[in-house]
Order: structure tokens, then C-alpha cells, then sequence
């Protein structure tokens, strides 16, 4: 425990909330040195009651973990550089478990997210801890996985089939804007976390294929990696209260939003934070 924050773990394996913390880019650097601390630890934080935070706010908060970047295909909300708009009626339910843009080379460090409207059931997130998976792996399993990398593309996610969410044109073009142009890279399947020395799996929805493996097998030896990931012993779950905010460290978790609030309305913001290249464990 640290005592310079009040921290309740909310599940064995990661998240916590932090009480008694109104966020903003003010915070004094020993609160911000502890928040930080706690994301490292628990890789999840949740916060609610942040209802003075705006979009300026949110980015000007998320700038205290370093560069902002904007999504490379979605647009930023309008006025703004940097928030990505996840409203349900425009489509955009991030209804399987990823990683926030690993597409991308450098993809982010740390994702910010806000509760803007919230269902009044239903919309919970879920997120997974990936070091606590690849520690928990059979050895074999593990030795595979450390030499593996793979192929993570844009326009993979949505290649699967998932349960039809009820605007399927809001959600076409949706799909359509976020995979407007296809970006393309290849990670180690565990990197070594550059803070904690911790290693993690780096796989998710974006993943296309494994080098080596053919579409099938990367298929099934992926729902293999995932399956360890997603056990709900490696879980957290949130319900979100508008004005909650919740950040974590996307070197280290895997999320799902469950679209389980039919017509309602959810929009959610996000801040990401530039991240660094992944680094295997052989450097
Ligand atoms: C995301 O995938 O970053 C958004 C998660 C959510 O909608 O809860």
C-alpha cells in the first residue's frame, strides 16, 4: 500500500480505485509520482466523481504521462487534437478484447479514458492482466510465445464475427472510417515492460497472423493465448458512473467493452498517451 494514496483493489490480479483524488493536470508531483506507482502495480486505475473534467481537462491530464497521440485513422472529436469519441450510435462498441491501436509501431503507453454517458444498465468494461497471464503460462507454452511475433493490422478487428449490435449501418461506417487506410506492424508476442522489467503478452483482436504460422493455425494458437488471457480470474470489471474515469497501462492489459445495453446510449472519451517500441526478451 502506499500511503500517500487510498487505493482499494477492486480484484486479485489488477485494477484498484483511488479515492480522495480530483484529477487534473495540477496534480501535485508526489500524487502524481503515487498515481503513477499504482498504475505500474495494478495496471488499471479507476476514479469516480471526475465530473469537472472537460476535454481539455482529460488531455491536459493525460499530457502528465508524456506525448499525446491521436488515433492514425479515427478523426479527434471536433475542437479537440486528441480525444477519440466512442459514442454507441455512431457504431463504435469495442465489444473484444485488445489493446489499444498495437497496429501501430509505438502504440500507446497509457489510455485515459472518461465516462460521458453512461446506460443506465449494462456497459461495463473488463480488462485482463497480460503479465499475470504470460507468467501463469505452462513453460512450453511460454517458450513459444517468447520466440513468436506477429502481425497486427487495423483491419483485422472487425474480420470476426461478433453478435450483431442493433445500427448496423452506424456501425458499417463505423468499421469503414476506422479502417480508412490499413496500418500494418509486427511485435514481439512478449515484450519486456520498460519500467518494470515485466514481461507481457502483445496480442488482442488486432492480431492478423503469427510469422511462420499459416491463417488457421495463427487462428487457433491465438484463441489458445487469448483464452489464458481472458480467464476471468485475470479480470477486472468496472460500472461506470458518468464522470468515472479510468486509466491504464496498455503495455501491460487487454480490454472489452461488453455491449450488453441494446439501444442505449454509451459514449465513452479517450486520451492516449505515445508509447515505445516493444522489445522482446532478447532485446
Ligand atoms: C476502448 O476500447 O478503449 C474503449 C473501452 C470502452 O468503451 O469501455
Amino acid at each position: 500500500q502506499d500511503p500517500t494514496l487510498d487505493l482499494a483493489p477492486r480484484a486479485g490480479r489488477l485494477g484498484a480505485e483511488v479515492r480522495g483524488v480530483r484529477l487534473s493536470a495540477d496534480l501535485a508531483p508526489e500524487t502524481f509520482a503515487a498515481i503513477h506507482r499504482a498504475l505500474l502495480r495494478h495496471k488499471v486505475l479507476f476514479f469516480r466523481g471526475q465530473r469537472h473534467l472537460d476535454d481539455a481537462g482529460q488531455q491536459a491530464l493525460a499530457r502528465l504521462w508524456g506525448e499525446l497521440v491521436a488515433h492514425p485513422t479515427v478523426p479527434s472529436k471536433d475542437g479537440t487534437r486528441h480525444v477519440l469519441e466512442l459514442d454507441s450510435f455512431h457504431g463504435a462498441r469495442a465489444n473484444s478484447w485488445h489493446t489499444d491501436v498495437t497496429f501501430d509501431l509505438a502504440y500507446p503507453k497509457v489510455s485515459v479514458l472518461r465516462g460521458v454517458v453512461i446506460p443506465p444498465v449494462g456497459g461495463d468494461t473488463v480488462w485482463a492482466n497480460t503479465v499475470a497471464a504470460y507468467e501463469r503460462l505452462p513453460a512450453e507454452l511460454q517458450a513459444l510465445a517468447d520466440r513468436l511475433r506477429a502481425v497486427h493490422t487495423n483491419t483485422y478487428d472487425y474480420a470476426h464475427a461478433r453478435e450483431t449490435p442493433p445500427d448496423v449501418d452506424a456501425t458499417r461506417r463505423y468499421r469503414e472510417v476506422f479502417a480508412a487506410h490499413e496500418v500494418e506492424t509486427e511485435h514481439p508476442v512478449v515484450r519486456v515492460h520498460p519500467e518494470t522489467g515485466e514481461r507481457s503478452l502483445v496480442l488482442g483482436h488486432f492480431v492478423q497472423r503469427f510469422q511462420g504460422l499459416n491463417s488457421a493455425d495463427s487462428q487457433h494458437l491465438l484463441a489458445v493465448f487469448q483464452a489464458h488471457i481472458t480467464r476471468l480470474e485475470n479480470t477486472v470489471r468496472w460500472s461506470w458512473q458518468e464522470g468515472d474515469v479510468a486509466i491504464w497501462d496498455n503495455r501491460s492489459t487487454q480490454h472489452y467493452a461488453i455491449a450488453d445495453y441494446g439501444d442505449a446510449h454509451r459514449v465513452v472519451r479517450r486520451v492516449t498517451v505515445e508509447g515505445e517500441v516493444p522489445v522482446g526478451v532478447d532485446g
